[in-house]
């Protein structure tokens, strides 16, 4: 298998880990926790259910983007960038970024603090504003892994 099936097969890989963890705990796993226990159980149950998934979501996070960029050297497809047609690249990369930002700046340096700080005073409402999140990180994201499976087969340019 030379390079270019090999970073195929593990970009592929690296988003079914990635994005089929984030499908799970937003549609199997938040509703769980939501209909679970007091109020203020729910957060420390998300927490240790949640913090299992960071490192898997981290790892293929970083696997992802090698991959990815691999394939658009393999390609040589950075023109696509300036066009339009390739709106789905636009979005791969923007999806990539904002959950890199999330596990590995925000979620350590801040988030983590300030979901604390704010569970403290309104624990039902910072589950259901969790809930709204993961929800609309998750349409975004299959939204676009359609759009990069379809686009890569060519749809958009005949
Ligand atoms: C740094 C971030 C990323 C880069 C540079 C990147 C780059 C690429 C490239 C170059 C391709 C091949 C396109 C072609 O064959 O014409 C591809 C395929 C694909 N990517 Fe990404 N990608 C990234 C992140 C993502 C993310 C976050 C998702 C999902 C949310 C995703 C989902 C896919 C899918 C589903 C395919 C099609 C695979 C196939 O049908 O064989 N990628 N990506």
């Amino acid at each position: 298998m030379d390079g270019y099936f090999l970073a195929r097969g593990l970009h592929v890989a690296a988003i079914v880990l990635w994005i089929g963890g984030v499908a799970f705990v937003t549609t199997v796993l938040l509703p769980a926790i939501e209909r679970a226990g007091g109020h203020d159980e729910q957060i420390a149950l998300f927490e240790r259910m949640e913090g299992s998934f960071a490192r898997q979501a981290r790892w293929s996070t970083v696997l992802a983007g090698m991959s990815g960029f691999w394939l658009v050297h393999s390609l040589d497809a950075w023109n696509r960038f300036a066009d339009a047609r390739f709106w789905w690249m636009h979005a791969m990369v923007l999806v990539w970024f904002v959950f890199t930002l999330m596990l590995f700046v925000l979620e350590p340096l801040w988030l983590k603090r300030v979901v604390h700080a704010r569970a403290a005073s309104d624990p039902a409402g910072t589950i259901r504003l969790i809930s709204k999140l993961h929800r609309l990180l998750l349409a975004i994201s299959l939204l676009t892994v359609l759009a990069a499976a379809a686009g890569s087969h060519g749809w958009g340019l005949r």
